[in-house]
């Protein structure tokens, strides 16, 4: 698959089939993602695959903490986004509205429980950073990420990044056994889509570039 049409693709899935995941093909995903360029070649990123059985009991108890706190999908800053931001968080929440609502779906409660369940995918994959590093080196994870969701998507795989997991990140290391100086970044779905899904009709816009972009010439 050409990078490009893989970049113009690759959207979040959120609905899967339950078609597992080779343990080969996930390898070679992580092997593109850790393809990246990273500060000084440190390369700090460190992914914990979670797949099968494990995998649905790591769902269970993500669920259960949030059914306890509920906490619910934000841009996680101190105040209130103002435009433009908040703008493009209303809109792509109305065209997930416009999808589930049909459906008779409450939105809250699909992005909230669905999300702990990595969206019914087989493969939860979580990402780390030891607690060593600045925060300026998650720039590398992303990089590295960047290239796992493309390289998914030109392998006909769907990914779905889930920070809202971050919130039950105690949880999670202690069910995990994940050391404390491992700071959980995010966590990501990752199996075959579902293409009869409507939520995965979904297409997230995006504004024009240029008005992001200062030209000094
Ligand atoms: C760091 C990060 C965290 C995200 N967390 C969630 C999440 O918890 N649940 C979810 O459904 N989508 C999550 N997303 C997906 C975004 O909603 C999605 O990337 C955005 O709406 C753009 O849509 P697209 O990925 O389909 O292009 C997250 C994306 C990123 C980059």
């Amino acid at each position: 698959m050409d990078l490009f049409e893989a970049i113009q693709n690759r959207r979040s899935c959120r609905a899967y089939r339950p078609d597992p995941v080779s343990r080969e093909l996930i390898a070679e995903l992580l092997a593109w993602a850790g393809r990246a360029p990273s500060a000084i070649n440190v390369q700090p990123w460190e992914f914990i695959v979670v797949t099968g059985e494990e995998k649905e009991r790591l769902a269970r108890r993500i669920l259960k903490a949030h059914r306890e706190k509920k906490v619910s999908c934000g841009p996680g800053t101190s105040r209130p986004l103002p435009e433009p931001w908040t703008g493009r968080q209303r809109r792509l929440y109305g065209a997930m509205k416009a999808i589930a609502e049909p459906l008779q779906l409450d939105l809250n409660h699909f992005v909230g429980e669905g999300s702990c369940q990595f969206y019914g995918a087989p493969v939860a994959v979580l990402v780390c950073l030891d607690s060593l590093f600045p925060p300026v080196r998650m720039l590398d994870i992303g990089l590295a990420l960047g290239n796992f969701f493309l390289a998914a998507q030109a392998r006909g795989l769907g990914t779905c990044p889930i920070g809202l997991i971050l919130a039950y990140e105690d949880e999670i290391k202690e069910h995990l056994n994940i050391r404390e100086e491992k700071q959980l970044l995010l966590g990501l779905a990752l199996g075959y889509q579902d293409p009869a899904a409507p939520i995965n009709r979904l297409q997230a816009d995006r504004e024009a570039i240029g008005g992001m972009i200062r030209w000094i010439t």
